[in-house]
């Protein structure tokens, strides 16, 4: 593995939400006002329990961050219980006091997705650039939605999701057929520019797809392999997910 990506391999799921907690925060303390991003999903969802109990323990202060999510379906109304904007609300940003104009995500429910594509790039360089952006990994290889394709996305774009995204999705919803079929997404571009990359990964499913995007070859077939032009990852992954690095 390249030296710009550091791993830790985590005994199982609790040590890795607790060690992606504590990098989280250490980041978070010492540049308070900077913008972060954060992603949705099952695998992020153990740190963010990790970060209300540090939040209420006053070892980090989320007040006055901004934080810009990776993505959100489309379309979708972000009162939603199924949105991203929901998710965020319930899993982390009521309880750790985000205002809620700090918290961007983009508008699922835009009549005009492309120019929300182009506002949510303006907005995080206006807020000076995502300090560490915290990602999960599809078992497809997708971060954020940039779904395998021919060609690695650039900046924010609205795209189609693949089917295997839909069928994994599907856990969280009634049915299969109530998953929207599109998203907004951070491109991979925008997702490089982060200062910072924290990629969570857990579980043996996730086992060849981890091993494929860190070590490789660079290709929008494991748009998640784009990591590996960063300069600054750091993957925290369980026993299981780690198991052929
Ligand atoms: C979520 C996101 C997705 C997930 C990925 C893994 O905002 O952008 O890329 O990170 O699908 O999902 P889980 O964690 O549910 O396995």
């Amino acid at each position: 593995m390249t030296k710009n990506i550091k791993l830790y391999v985590e005994k199982d799921y609790d040590a890795l939400s607790k060690r992606a907690a504590l990098i989280f925060a250490k980041q978070v303390n010492a540049a308070p006002l900077a913008a972060f991003g954060f992603a949705t999903g099952g695998t992020p969802v153990g740190m963010y329990e990790e970060l209300k109990k540090m939040r209420a323990r006053n070892e980090i202060y989320l007040d006055q961050i901004t934080a810009f999510n990776l993505d959100e379906y489309y379309p979708i109304e972000n009162t939603n219980t199924q949105s991203y904007a929901y998710f965020m609300a319930e899993n982390l940003f009521d309880e750790v006091n985000l205002p809620k104009e700090k918290r961007n995500i983009p508008n699922g429910d835009s009549s005009n997705p492309t120019a929300e594509c182009v506002a949510y790039d303006e907005k995080i360089n206006r807020c000076g650039g995502i300090e560490m952006q915290i990602l999960g990994l599809g078992t497809n290889g997708h971060i954020g939605f940039n779904e395998p394709a021919e060609f690695f996305s650039g900046a924010t774009v609205h795209v189609e999701l693949a089917e295997s995204t839909i069928q994994s999705n599907a856990r969280f919803f009634d049915d299969e057929k109530d998953v929207p079929r599109h998203a907004i997404t951070m491109g991979i571009r925008t997702i490089l520019m982060a200062k910072r990359i924290l990629l969570l990964v857990s579980g043996e499913a996730k086992a060849d797809i981890l091993r494929d995007a860190l070590i490789g070859p660079i290709t929008p077939n494991v748009p998640a392999s784009a990591l590996q032009l960063h300069r600054d990852v750091i993957v925290i992954a369980d026993e299981a997910a780690a198991k052929h690095l």
